[in-house]
């Protein structure tokens, strides 16, 4: 049995950590003594994030970019001194009915929430396999099992496919000592549709329709969804590999 080392002070990469969960799971491992680095293409948010935060280290970087993964990693490297925890958490999301879908929109969206991790997680393979480390993937509740998602099937297919590669590369790496799991949030109050372009109250407005479908009768806060990424990660949970867990007030199952 490999004996992840994370206890003291893991190392820890977070793509998309200027903003919303990411932030939020920056915040969650910084506060529990973990060293992190968060990845992002705006260099504004990601200081922000890290303001007040000793632990957190920053990288610009567009995760799409040939180069992306290789900065990232390295750049991981030299802050941190290794990899124990990747937690692909970046997206972007174009909603959108087939007959209005636009080429790039969709080619971003595969890029971005599945290619990117995909490289990410194959240049980080070496570091994470000599501390027994965790891959933590990002997806949707909204993609979750034999769901349908009209009007967003590029992103929620991307998230779906996200999820297969959580699984097999669970199956994949475990020989390597490589734990792979996933989280799905539900709805979430991170701001994401006001920075997409939406007015702020529209972005209410759905946010509140959206709490009325939850059985718990409200939308998530990052911090609830931070809380189990971390957990995933610590020793404790090291029994947990290929699943994804659904965060979501119980959206999903109604
Ligand atoms: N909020 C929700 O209701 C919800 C629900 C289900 C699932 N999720 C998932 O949760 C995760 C976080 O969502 P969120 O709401 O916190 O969204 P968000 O605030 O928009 O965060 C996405 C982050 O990804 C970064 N990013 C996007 N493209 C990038 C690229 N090419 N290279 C590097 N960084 C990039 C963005 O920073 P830059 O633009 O500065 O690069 C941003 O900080 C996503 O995987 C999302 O799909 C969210």
């Amino acid at each position: 049995m490999t004996t992840p080392p994370a206890e003291a002070a893991p190392a820890v990469i977070i793509t998309g950590g200027g903003t919303g969960i990411g932030r939020a799971t920056a915040h969650a491992f910084a506060e529990r003594g973990a060293r992190v680095l968060i990845v992002g293409r705006t260099e504004a948010t990601l200081r922000e994030t890290a303001e007040g935060h000793d632990g957190i280290s920053t990288v610009v970087a567009d995760i799409t970019a040939a180069d992306g993964p290789d900065l990232v990693v390295e750049a991981a490297l030299r802050a941190l001194g290794g990899i124990d925890v990747l937690v692909n958490n970046a997206a972007t999301a174009a909603f959108g009915a087939l007959g209005q879908l636009d080429r790039d929109l969709a080619r971003t969206q595969f890029d971005t929430n599945l290619c990117a991790p995909i490289f990410l997680t194959q240049r980080a393979l070496e570091p994470l396999a000599a501390r027994g480390g965790t891959v933590v993937n990002v997806g949707t509740a909204g993609a979750l099992g034999l769901r349908s998602w009209p009007n967003n099937a590029v992103y929620g297919a991307s998230k779906a496919a996200l999820d297969f590669l959580t699984r097999s590369w669970a199956v994949e790496l475990a020989p390597r000592g490589i734990r792979v799991v996933g989280v799905a949030p539900g709805v979430v109050d991170t701001g994401v549709g006001v920075r997409a372009g939406m007015p702020e109250d529209a972005y209410q407005g759905f946010l509140k329709q959206m709490a009325d479908r939850v059985p718990l009768g409200r939308v998530g806060r990052p911090e609830e969804i931070a809380w189990w990424i971390v957990q995933l990660t610590r020793p404790e949970a090291r029994y947990a590999n290929g699943m994804v867990v659904p965060i979501d007030g119980a959206l999903s199952i109604t």
